[in-house]
């Protein structure tokens, strides 16, 4: 069986935009944003997009179209190790792990989308009281038939194949989405007190970013390496689609863009809303969307309108991403174990409907894969393509980086395979053992030289280990 590919340029770029372009953008980016005050957090976030993201989305590009494999297959084969294969291995899982909860939220999001229609007769569920309906439908057993709903969407899709499921999809999907956030945008702009709202997430305020940098640089690296889509291998399987030789960087700068700008669009429509009603955008946590902009659309002239068509919006995004989290196992039991997509679709579907069923029940458990359990195992995937493709592929990885690229890009594959090889692994390596409390104890300084310190020993071996191979 040939392995498939693209049809078109245009449908690998917009698939891997409609990766990026979910949830991360519109309801954990602006959570984010508030709960980290605002315009000081952008900053932070876009730094660590165009300096950590861009790179690494790189490495899964280089490492997925070279191989031509899921990120198990391809960590194996590239290297003849099976322990790589097995590093490869926690991209899988991370992916696993993500789509049970990102299929609860976007089982919320579904049902929000059919009431907002509903609304369209007359007053929608939540017009009343948000805040209460949030509460009793976020958890529970109607929150586990949403979450089963979407799922079931997302394997439709994902089942028909790369070419007729993803691609087609993803052309649709996500030019509808751009056009109905810009008109989201106008018409928010345009109400009352939204320019308070603007200034909140786009007033360049340095007092707080020199106070806060580092406090904001965990929240921030996690939400860049979640909404870019890297570290759980939808880049790496996506371009082991790709067929001809293009310039990987270009396609790399683009998405990042594209996610950004709608991620700023996003902010754009949610916070002079909030503004607008003068509702505290710190307050609420992951149900600020639901609760606050709910409540905003049932105050405002066109109000149910305007809210399908923004939970519209919101659907096709999380949808977009759901497939490309879905891909990731589906590509590895096809490939591996040759079994046909449409039984990897069943069975990994069935996994998750059982696992994201015990979040849609359990909100602390819920809370903490959605926080912390996912952003660990994304920048642990990374951290282990970084090294991959920095010291085990190493010139192949510069080779494979200029292959269909302009000068620029050729010129910066061997500093670009350095920075992944060295800063960013170090960055990333920092950020896992804070998070595991490791500042506590040896202080934030300390933890930069354990980071150092592991990083170096790593780049010996690897680096020994590909000498000795190739004589
Ligand atoms: N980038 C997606 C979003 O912003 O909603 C989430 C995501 C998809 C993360 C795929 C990781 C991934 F591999």
């Amino acid at each position: 069986m040939t392995r498939e590919t693209w049809a078109t340029r245009v449908g690998f770029i917009l698939a891997a935009v409609g990766s990026a372009v979910g949830l991360g953008n519109v309801w954990r980016f602006p959570w984010m944003t508030a709960e980290n005050g605002g315009s000081a957090f952008l900053a932070v976030y876009l730094g660590v997009v165009l300096l950590v993201g861009v790179p690494g989305l790189l490495a899964e590009f280089v490492i997925g179209r070279r191989a031509n494999r899921n990120p198990v297959g391809a960590l194996r084969d590239l290297s003849g190790s099976r322990a790589w294969g097995a590093a490869g291995g926690i991209a899988v899982v991370a992916a696993t792990v993500l789509l049970s909860f990102y299929s609860v939220v976007g089982g919320w999001i579904l049902r929000y989308f059919l009431e907002s229609i509903a609304g369209l007769a007359g007053a929608a569920p939540y017009a009343a009281e948000p805040g209460a309906h949030f509460s009793a439908i976020s958890f529970g057993p109607s929150a586990v038939a949403f979450h089963l709903a979407f799922l079931a969407i997302t394997g439709v899709v994902v089942a028909a194949g790369v070419r007729r499921g993803i691609e087609v999809a993803t052309k649709v999907m996500m030019p509808a989405i751009v056009v109905l956030l810009v008109a989201l945008a106008a018409w928010a702009g345009t109400q009352e007190g939204a320019a308070a709202g603007f200034a909140f997430l786009l007033g360049f305020d340095l007092g707080t970013l020199r106070a806060n940098a580092l406090d904001l640089l965990l929240p921030a690296a996690g939400q860049a390496l979640f909404t870019l889509s890297v570290g759980a291998g939808t880049m790496l399987v996506y371009a082991s689609y790709v067929g001809e030789d293009r310039s990987l960087a270009v396609d790399a700068t683009t998405i990042a863009a594209l996610n950004t700008a709608v991620g700023v669009l996003a902010g754009l429509v949610v916070f002079p809303l909030l503004f607008a009603l003068e509702v505290d955008p710190g307050a609420g946590g992951p149900g600020a969307l639901f609760v606050s902009l709910a409540g905003a659309f049932t105050a405002l002239p066109f109000g149910n309108l305007v809210a399908a068509a923004f939970f519209g919006v919101v659907l096709l995004a999380a949808l977009s991403s759901s497939i490309s989290i879905l891909e990731i196992p589906v590509a590895f039991l096809v490939d591996e174990f040759g079994i046909s997509r449409k039984r990897a679709v069943a069975g990994t579907g069935a996994l998750i409907a059982v696992t994201g069923t015990a979040n849609a029940l359990r909100p602390a458990l819920f809370e903490l894969v959605a926080g912390p359990v996912v952003d660990n195992l994304l920048a642990l995937g990374l951290l282990a393509f970084l090294l991959f493709a920095g010291w085990t592929l190493g010139d192949d990885a510069v080779a494979e980086l200029r292959s269909g690229a302009g000068p620029i890009a050729a010129a910066l594959a061997v500093p670009w395979r350095y920075l992944i090889g060295t800063l960013l692994p170090v960055f990333l390596a920092f950020t896992l053992l804070s998070a595991l409390g490791a500042g506590r104890v040896v202080g934030d300084w300390g933890v930069v030289g354990v980071a150092v310190a592991a990083v170096a020993v790593a780049a010996a071996v690897l680096s020994r280990a590909r000498t000795r191979s190739a004589v």
